[in-house]
């Protein structure tokens, strides 16, 4: 969300930001020179076991060795790849290059260089991890204490989360933040963030990318394989070139914000979206429950928020393929996963009297397309919510990943319902309103979910924990419903 607060909070001193240790890390595996190493959840059209070995080095240090074992009591050693990087990404990128190789399907035990990685999934999965938002936002607005542990809270979260066993990991998106220098006005809270490139028409830089999710994530990645879907914030002209680099799973996609030459100036793409991608995990509390979920990923780094305009019917086709693909492949249970909410409610204190639905280009793109899914996973609000409209798969919002969080209040349970206006009229004739909530919860403070399935096939609990790991509230899933209550 954008917030829209008049003036930085930078009332707290902060002690100096971890660069320093960031570019210290370049040391940390010596046997590769790898700054990070992780296991992608990918689609299985580019690995067929689903998993896809990652590995950040310092340029020039040559890709470690994907090394391993597996079930059959085979060794293998396959050689990274280098991932594409856009050539005129320059210095902003120049620091490092992304090895990468897919795991073999059986694998039981994986290293990249002296650094084990997940090798697999289990065979049926009991246990997920969901958050979203998390990198320190540095604007000209609003200035987070990038330096404190609790104020921006990613690594204590990566902690805690990595604690709580997770089979798989879920991370919705917005991961870049760090977007301006650092104000003179805030230099005790982020003196030593890297600086926005400036000889690009873009915001992000891998230095920006190691401070901000690689470094405060690596608990995370050691912890289980991670599925990464894109956020408005890697937008190309935002942490794009970085996200694709980084964390998206098809090869296809690293040189999709690449710059280019036009008319002598370099541009990056806009309104890009990168093909929507599916999963598929055997799930379930026992193997009396167990069936099958399929995940569809959608890329919603673009859009409006308050209005529907052109854009959402060329975002539909996003949807469209999600839609059918659920409809084809007939799983017991599928999730939509986008980074906007279909259904998420702002704060009125961003308001100014108008409708609190926000992401309208996303619900009007994906209107009468949700029939197979029961349950929207999302993030893009600085909260953690729950909405029940209707007819509709359950929303959940899961926004408060560790970025500055929205206004604690100005939640309440709308009378009209999204793609409406205030008093329930049209918010656009390219889009038909949705009737008013059933129900809405929202929670305000930094957090996770730990999701497991229940006794009853396709029945949920969704835990909310806080930075600590402390459970603060549940939501019952079932029946394309959350229902939500604070942990007594
Ligand atoms: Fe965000
Ligand atoms: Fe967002």
């Amino acid at each position: 969300m954008i917030l829209r607060r008049s003036a930085p909070l930078c009332l707290v001193l902060g002690l100096a930001t971890s660069l320093a240790g960031a570019t210290g890390v370049f040391a940390a595996d010596s046997a590769t020179s790898s700054i990070a190493s992780y296991t992608l959840i990918a689609p299985k059209s580019e690995v067929p076991s689903g998993l896809l070995a990652r590995a950040v080095i310092a340029s020039g240090a040559g890709c470690p060795a994907l090394t391993g074992r597996t079930g059959r009591g085979q060794s293998f050693a396959l050689r990274m790849q280098l991932r594409p990087k856009p050539a005129l990404a320059g210095a902003a990128y120049s620091a490092v290059e992304v090895c990468e190789r897919g795991i073999p399907t059986g694998t039981v035990s994986a290293m990249v260089g002296s650094r084990v990685i997940p090798a697999s999934l289990p065979s049926r999965i009991e246990r997920i991890a969901l958050s979203g938002d998390s990198g320190c936002r540095i604007s000209s607005w609003e200035v987070q204490d990038c330096s404190n542990t609790s104020a921006w809270p990613l690594a204590r979260i990566s902690r805690n989360m990595a604690k709580d066993n997770p089979d798989v990991i879920i991370n919705l998106g917005d991961y870049f933040y760090r977007e301006a220098v650092c104000p003179a006005t805030d230099q005790g809270l982020c003196a030593s963030n890297p600086p926005p490139p400036g000889n690009l028409p873009v915001t992000g830089s891998a230095m920006g990318w190691i401070a901000d999710a690689l470094i405060p994530m690596q608990p995370v990645f050691d912890a289980a394989p991670i599925l990464m879907v894109r956020g408005n914030h890697e937008s190309c002209a935002r942490g794009g070139i970085g996200f694709f680099l980084f964390f998206s799973p098809q090869r296809s996609t690293a040189l999709q914000c690449a710059p280019e030459m036009v008319d002598g100036a370099v541009v990056v793409p806009s309104n890009d979206i990168s093909p929507t991608w599916n999963a598929t995990w055997l799930v379930g509390d026992s193997d009396a429950t167990a069936h099958t979920l399929d995940l569809e990923i959608i890329d919603s780094a673009y859009g409006q928020d308050g209005t529907v305009d052109a854009y959402a019917a060329t975002q539909r086709s996003s949807y469209v393929a999600a839609a059918s693909h659920v409809a084809k492949s007939r799983p017991d249970e599928a999730w939509l996963l986008t980074h906007r909410p279909i259904f998420g409610m702002i704060s009125t204190q961003f308001t100014d009297g108008g409708p609190v639905w926000t992401s309208a280009d996303q619900a009007a793109a994906s209107q009468g397309l949700l029939g197979g899914f029961s349950l929207v996973l999302s993030s893009h609000i600085h909260v953690a919510q729950a909405v029940n409209i209707p007819g509709q798969p359950a929303q959940i919002v899961l926004g408060n990943g560790a970025t500055e969080l929205d206004p604690t209040t100005g939640y309440d349970t709308p009378t009209y319902g999204p793609l409406s206006n205030v008093d329930g009229s049209a918010l656009s004739p390219l889009a038909t309103p949705y009737p008013a909530p059933t129900s809405t919860w929202t929670d305000v403070r930094f957090g996770y979910v730990i999701a497991t399935p229940g006794a009853r096939s396709t029945s949920w609990m969704f835990e909310h924990r806080d930075q600590r790991g402390k459970p603060f509230a549940s939501c019952a899933v079932a029946k394309r419903s959350a229902n939500c209550k604070a942990t007594t």
